[in-house]
């Protein structure tokens, strides 16, 4: 199949780029590179550079490239900044889905696999949580792509467009081989600070809050690698080319969670460098515990995570931080 990833020079698109090559698949790329990467792309794979709030850009890129279906990633993904800066969100991820939405159906009308979040279900008291679980995004980035969820649903409905939906918990980790990982203007993710405090760049880890209702009193995720990631998109991707009809919202997790003390210690390990610790007060919004319910995408499209080890996971992550310190500005 030809794959168009439209933000495909991302952290997660990147990952998910190779792993479609590696199944077999041809693919083109879409991305206005604002925090995306072209290192991040493997050799000879196309890239167009453009904007998804340029609907002609959109329009052409898919007559030009005929591709067989598209994967969404494209979107800012920083819920404090969502807060601060509603529009650029709403435009960007909102507005930047419908021009793709509207150019699919006004073209090739191709399946679609589209990056959500469990943003979507804000704070919620179910352990795990399954996908009918009450919808309450506590957030403005949460709400853009529960919106886009709903805009994808009613194309479907409308004009028949198959898709599927992937809800991520916690990405993480990075290639084995270190050559791509985690590279964001703005770092807030807890295994990447770690990383990156091990090397010395930050002086020490602030753990937002240790008296939760949790074992050791720090809040639990559910830590999934970016490469399980990348392969429940080709599974969804190759599901959807089988004719796959029904369209399909899927958690994507482990089903089981780590404290942030656990990733912490996995940390610790690994590095062989002991993290300074401090205990910082609680950071808002923060549930004590989200642990995907998984059991519809392993039943489903066959998931089968190869990450379920927090060191293995966290040793991933180190491999790339550790021999690209600054990231791709080397
Ligand atoms: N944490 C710390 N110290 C830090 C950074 C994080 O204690 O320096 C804690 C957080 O308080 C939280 C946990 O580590 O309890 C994980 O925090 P992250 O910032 O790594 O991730 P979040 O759980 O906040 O959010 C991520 C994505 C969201 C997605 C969510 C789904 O960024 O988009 O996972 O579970 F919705």
């Amino acid at each position: 199949m030809k794959l168009m990833v439209v933000g495909g020079a991302g952290y997660i698109g990147s990952h998910t780029v190779r792993q479609l090559l590696g199944a077999g698949h041809e693919v083109v790329v879409f991305d206005n590179l604002s925090s995306g990467h072209a290192q991040a792309l493997p050799a000879g794979v196309p890239l167009v550079q453009a904007d998804l709030l340029d609907p002609a850009a959109v329009k052409t890129a898919l007559e030009t490239h005929q591709p067989d279906a598209v994967v969404h990633f494209a979107a800012l993904i920083e819920v404090g900044e969502s807060m601060r800066a509603p529009a650029r969100y709403y435009r960007n991820n909102v507005v930047g889905s419908l021009n793709l939405l509207q150019a699919i159906v006004e073209t090739r009308k191709i399946p679609l696999v589209f990056s959500s979040t469990a943003a979507v279900y804000g704070t919620t008291d179910a352990v795990p949580i399954p996908e009918d679980a009450p919808l309450h995004p506590e957030s403005v980035y949460g709400e853009t792509k529960l919106m886009t969820e709903r805009m994808i649903h009613a194309f479907h409905v409308a004009h028949g467009l198959p898709y599927v939906i992937l809800r991520y918990f916690n990405v993480c980790g990075a290639a084995p081989d270190g050559t791509i990982g985690e590279d964001h203007p703005n770092k807030t993710h807890l295994i990447e600070l770690a990383c990156l405090t091990a090397l010395g760049q930050r002086e020490k880890m602030m753990i937002f809050g240790d008296d939760y209702p949790t074992p050791d009193g720090t809040c639990i995720r559910d830590y999934i690698h970016v490469l399980d990631l990348a392969d429940a998109h080709v599974l969804a991707v190759e599901a959807l080319a089988g004719g796959k009809q029904d369209a399909g919202t899927y958690n994507v997790g482990l089903g089981h969670g780590f404290s942030v003390l656990q990733v912490l210690d996995a940390v610790d390990e690994v590095t062989g460098r002991p993290l300074n610790r401090e205990i910082a007060p609680r950071r808002p919004g923060d549930p004590p515990r989200l642990v995907a319910d998984a059991h519809r995408i392993v039943e489903e499209l066959g998931f089968a995570p190869r990450f379920t080890d927090l060191k293995e996971i966290v040793q991933t992550a180190w491999n790339w931080h550790r021999t690209h310190p600054h990231g791709f500005e080397e």
